[in-house]
């Protein structure tokens, strides 16, 4: 396909379930919508184990899909069963997440509790014959994730992670252009998110601490590695359809020293067998770069977040103008002397080309978990979901380690998965 091109007006504009079907060669999960008229008429019950703030907002579109009767809520903390049960007033609550997985009623789950509560949660729920869609990042070690992953093969259940740029139009857009060459050979992928925050909630009493900001605490979060990164390791493996053989980097608390045990400045440096790069850099006291992750290939950039794309070889400005602006950036001390014709070998400024003719309404959270409801009621797994969702959580935790041992770690080969390692060992 010629995306150079082509007009603006014919890319997709708004992003249907029927649009999305254009994407199956680059990202085979969004064929979970292949049966949904199908289905039309069929409804799950699901249960909510932790919904707290994600998973009150993952709520929202499962409230609002007429396949799904949000059956039960599970929450340790009563206001977020307070303010869940305002959502799904008709839901019955469970103080133990157990006692939820014994409702046999309950098709499946949605597990959104802190990070460390995740494995035995999922695990039990595989164990009780639920499907399970887990927030990221799904374990705690690289070992729970290969064990969940591995439980869902074993039962056949459904699992689904909840990385939401799989289902995002942005995203979509852009791989597909990145695997029809369009940017040629991708040789680094940099990815950032930045912050300006402490990332603190505020705590109604003090014996609530850990619990409301788990976040900051090493029993409970590996901090902007399983938060942040998880989301834009993703994508590295995405682009280039293969994992990244070893990591390395620096971590540390350099601004909020408040007591937290999670690095709130991060550097991370993972390389590709072939000698590809992937970074990752978060600080939560600068937000000035925002986030963002750039497919750098040799004929251009895309930036899927800004939803933007920039060919190399942009078009120089006429000599004359380009000039003026320089002169008018006072980059020349003197004027030099030159007829119109004259070309500075500064490019003109590259403000690129959108990805979709008008930005997205969502992020493809919504997509991500109605493709959920879709496969659990068809049972049918789509294809590589589970593997993203594992790749994305086991690459943060080794990143995380690389941290924490301040040395070089390799992908261990015992837990390499599916296509990619297939792919690999071919
Ligand atoms: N995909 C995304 O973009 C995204 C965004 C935000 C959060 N998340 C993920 O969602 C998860 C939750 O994050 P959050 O911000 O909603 O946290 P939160 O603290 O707001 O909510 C967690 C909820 O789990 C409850 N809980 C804790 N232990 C429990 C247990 N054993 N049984 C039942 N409930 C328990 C807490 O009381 C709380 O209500 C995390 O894994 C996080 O990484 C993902």
């Amino acid at each position: 396909m010629d995306f150079k091109g082509m007009k603006r007006r014919d890319f997709l504009k708004n992003m249907g379930v029927a649009g999305l079907t254009a994407f199956v060669a680059s990202s085979p999960w969004v064929s979970a919508f292949s049966e949904s008229a199908r289905t039309q008429k069929e409804k799950i019950r699901l249960g909510i184990i932790g919904p707290g703030s994600r998973g009150r907002h993952l709520m929202h579109f499962l409230c609002k899909n007429p396949k799904v009767e949000v059956a039960a809520l599970c929450d340790i903390y009563r206001p977020s069963i307070d303010a869940a049960l305002r959502l799904a007033p008709g839901a019955k609550v469970y103080a133990d997440y157990r006692q939820l997985l014994d409702d046999r009623s309950v098709d499946g789950v949605f597990v959104a509790t802190p990070l460390n509560a995740h494995y035995p949660i999922v695990m039990d729920a595989f164990d009780a014959g639920k499907h399970v869609f887990c927030e990221k990042s799904i374990g705690y070690t690289i070992e729970e994730c290969f064990r969940m992953y591995n439980k869902h093969l074993e039962t056949g259940l459904i699992f689904f992670t909840g990385q939401q740029r799989l289902f995002d139009p942005r995203y979509l857009k852009a791989m597909e252009m990145v695997h029809a060459g369009i940017f040629g050979e991708v040789n680094a992928i940099r990815t950032f998110w930045n912050r300006n925050d402490d990332w603190r909630r505020q705590v109604p009493s003090p014996e609530l601490e850990r619990l409301i900001n788990w976040r900051l605490y090493r029993e409970s979060s590996k901090g902007l590695m399983t938060e942040l990164a998880c989301h834009q390791l993703q994508i590295g493996s995405w682009a280039l359809q293969k994992i990244p053989e070893t990591v390395m980097g620096h971590g540390a608390i350099t601004y909020w020293k408040d007591g937290r045990e999670v690095y709130d400045n991060i550097s991370c440096i993972y390389t590709f067998d072939d000698g590809k790069i992937m970074t990752f850099d978060s600080v939560i006291s600068n937000k000035f770069y925002g986030l963002e992750e750039q497919i750098m290939g040799h004929l251009g950039t895309v930036e899927p977040e800004k939803g933007r794309y920039f060919f190399e070889d942009v078009a120089p400005a006429p000599g004359f103008l380009q000039m003026l602006n320089d002169v008018e950036r006072k980059l020349f001390d003197a004027l030099p002397f030159a007829g119109t014709s004259w070309a500075p070998e500064t490019a003109n400024e590259n403000r690129g080309e959108f990805i979709l003719g008008e930005r997205p309404k969502g992020d493809g959270t919504d997509l991500l978990v109605n493709a959920f409801v879709e496969a659990a009621i068809t049972r049918r797994q789509p294809e590589r979901i589970a593997e993203e969702g594992y790749y994305a959580s086991a690459l943060c935790l080794l990143g995380d380690q690389a941290l924490q041992e301040k040395r070089a770690l390799t992908f261990p080969d015992e837990f390499k998965i599916g296509y990619l390692n297939h792919q690999r060992t071919k």
